[in-house]
């Protein structure tokens, strides 16, 4: 989303380039837009470095681009922390006497503005007038802290720390979503670390040859674009895939790619420190070769052909879902199962969610032949409640093209950390989103 962060002057502006990283983290595009007093607290390169944009500080600036009107435009949302008494008068009459102002009046998105100013400003009937007014019109205005101010004065007046402001912003953004009737499930991801493996390892023989497999990395890459937009930040691992990758961005997205099932466990083992959901998509070998032979093997003379002794991999799935870094990590794992004399596809899968330890399971049926490579799928969903019973989902949302089954099973794995998910998941109860 493309957030327009106003700066005004006062001392608070420090804090703003704290909400600024946290706003980019959500993977949000942002433009600080500061007023001349406000580059008197913080400068232009802080700015400008922490957004990754040029920092536009008046109306002259690129006039070719016309940026009083476009910035305010092209915005989904604009906060504006710290503001000031100042701006909060001239927003409220409507005054358009610097870039910010401007943008103000141009912006037909959800606005938040953060106040921050003395105990006596902010009481001061003027300001109260200007808030009610602005309030009324449908702006946010968040209520300012009670705390020390600058000097040794305190009271109510403090700028809230950057995070609550994250959640203003948040509110302020998935409610203009749910009134576009795209609903707030579309970013039901901000402020989520996602990890999805994608693609299909390779293990070598030789430096010419490998042991693979027929994994086209569509699926893997679509539940990592698919959270992207729901607003996660993702960490793609990608092993061999036939499809264009995602271009990375910063804070927002990041490839890294691996070639054997080693590799691919050293990079998620670490990626999964920070994360909240594990997904793997990725076809991992389960045998690699013994030996890798330094040199190409040649063909014998006499007709002798080489064998080749393999060993087992580590299980990724499993070993993560066993020794997960933090209580907080939903691991989600992917099968592909076919029905036989020992037992239907449900308790094949089912057998696997539990030995595997995973909390929710992607099951591909692939009795009817392969999905590898194919642009849609048909999946079952299989969630291990607390107290392990395991729940099935189908259907509506989980078949169709893989975007749409990327996006079916986010919904699943929002659903479940809202209700509490598996055992060791309590603490994510109160959770309002994934
Ligand atoms: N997996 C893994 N590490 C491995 C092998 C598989 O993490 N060395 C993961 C895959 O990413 C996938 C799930 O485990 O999420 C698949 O499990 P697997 O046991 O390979 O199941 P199937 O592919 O269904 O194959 P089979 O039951 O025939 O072994």
């Amino acid at each position: 989303m493309r957030v327009v962060l106003g700066v005004a002057g006062g001392i608070a502006a420090y804090k703003a380039a704290h909400l600024l990283r946290l706003l980019r983290a959500d993977g949000h595009d942002v433009t600080v837009v500061p007023t001349a007093s406000a580059l008197r607290f913080v400068g232009e390169p802080t700015w400008s470095a922490l957004s990754g944009h040029p920092v536009a500080t008046d109306v002259w600036s690129d006039a070719h681009e016309v940026p009083h009107v476009s910035l305010g435009r092209a915005a989904d949302l604009v906060v504006v922390a710290p503001a000031t008494a100042d701006l909060l008068a001239r927003a409220a009459h409507g005054l358009a006497d610097d870039l910010l102002t401007n943008v103000l009046l141009t912006a037909t998105c959800p606005v938040v503005l953060a106040p921050a100013m003395h105990t006596e400003m902010w009481e001061n009937a003027a300001t109260r007038a200007n808030v009610a007014l602005l309030r009324e019109r449908g702006v946010t205005v968040v209520d300012p802290a009670v705390g020390r101010l600058t000097g040794a004065d305190s009271g109510a007046g403090r700028l809230p720390e950057p995070e609550e402001l994250l959640d203003h912003a948040r509110g302020a953004l998935s409610g203009a979503a749910a009134a576009a009737g795209s609903g707030p499930r579309e970013r039901d991801l901000l402020g989520r670390h996602v990890v999805v493996t994608a693609g299909g390892t390779r293990e070598p023989l030789d430096p010419v040859r490998f042991l693979g497999n027929a994994s086209s990395g569509r699926q893997g890459v679509a539940l990592a674009e698919a959270a992207r937009e729901r607003g996660a930040s993702v960490h793609l691992v990608a092993a061999h895939v036939e499809v264009a990758l995602p271009e990375a961005e910063p804070g927002g997205l990041r490839v890294t790619r691996v070639g054997t099932a080693a590799e691919l466990h050293a990079v998620v083992r670490d990626a999964v420190r920070d994360a909240d959901v594990l997904v793997m998509a990725a076809a991992v070998a389960d045998f690699r070769p013994a030996r890798t032979a330094t040199d190409k093997i040649k063909k014998a003379d006499d007709g002798a052909v080489p064998v080749v002794e393999l060993v087992r991999t580590v299980d990724v799935l499993a070993d993560v879902s066993a020794h997960r870094p933090h209580p907080g990590l939903l691991v989600v794992g992917f099968a592909a199962e076919t029905g036989d004399a020992t037992g239907t596809v449900r308790e094949h899968a089912e057998r696997k969610l539990r030995s595997k330890g995973c909390d929710l399971l992607v099951v591909n049926d692939v009795s009817g032949g392969g999905v590898f490579g194919r642009p849609d799928n048909d999946v079952l969903v299989l969630e291990r409640a607390p107290d392990g019973t395991v729940q099935v989902h189908a259907g509506d949302g989980l078949r169709g093209s893989k975007p749409v089954v990327a996006h079916g099973v986010w919904d699943v794995v929002a659903r479940h950390r809202r209700g509490g998910g598996a055992a060791g998941h309590a603490g994510d109860v109160s959770d309002p989103g994934v």
